[in-house]
């Protein structure tokens, strides 16, 4: 492909294997001025962001998170956090899909700067979400959406072309 833009976007793959390097805190404000660059409704921006990189704070995460195992050779994880209440009409029904742009935004970001990244669940089970709200002290109305862990890769990841015609319908289904 091309546009270099295009190329970061479509050969992005969520990285699972790290070496355990640890990650310039320069680096991690670059990702995140990419992850306040996304759009959010009414230009709210109802996120926050809780940086960890402290190995036992990753280990504490790791231990809670059925599929996060990847944080333990992490050199960083980034938990995007939903602020639901930020105004009285559009965060509460559009804060997950801002926080989920702002996260694409990271994946893309670290993939542009040679990291690899990977998208872990946290909301919508709401026992992984009070776990990560005690381990990282996160107060009661701010929610954890995901937590990314960001490492060097250990290995290339496998580009894989996801295009698929038939999901696309022209003018009309
Ligand atoms: C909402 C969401 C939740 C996800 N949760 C996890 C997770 O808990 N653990 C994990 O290893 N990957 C998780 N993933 C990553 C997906 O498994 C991955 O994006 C998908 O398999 C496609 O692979 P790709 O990212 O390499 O294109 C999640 C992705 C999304 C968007």
């Amino acid at each position: 492909m091309e546009n270099e833009t295009l190329n970061t976007i479509c050969s992005r793959r969520s990285v699972r294997s790290f070496t355990g390097e640890a990650i310039p805190r320069e680096t991690l404000m670059r990702i995140l001025r990419a992850a306040m660059a996304a759009p959010s409704a009414v230009n709210m921006q109802p996120w926050t962001f809780v940086v960890v990189t402290n190995r036992e704070t990753l280990d504490e995460l790791c231990a809670k998170l059925p599929y996060a195992k990847m944080l333990d050779k992490a050199g960083a994880a980034i938990v995007v956090c939903g602020i639901p209440d930020k105004d009285e009409v559009f965060s509460k029904d559009y804060w997950v899909m801002d926080c989920s742009a702002a996260s694409e935004n990271i994946l893309l970001a670290c993939h542009a700067l040679g990291l690899g990244a990977v998208w872990t669940a946290v909301y919508v089970d709401m026992e992984r979400v009070a776990d990560v709200r005690t381990i990282l002290n996160v107060p009661g109305n701010i929610v954890p959406l995901n937590v990314i862990p960001i490492g060097v890769p250990k290995e290339k990841g496998k580009v894989l072309d996801k295009f698929n015609e038939g999901n696309i319908h022209w003018e009309q289904w």
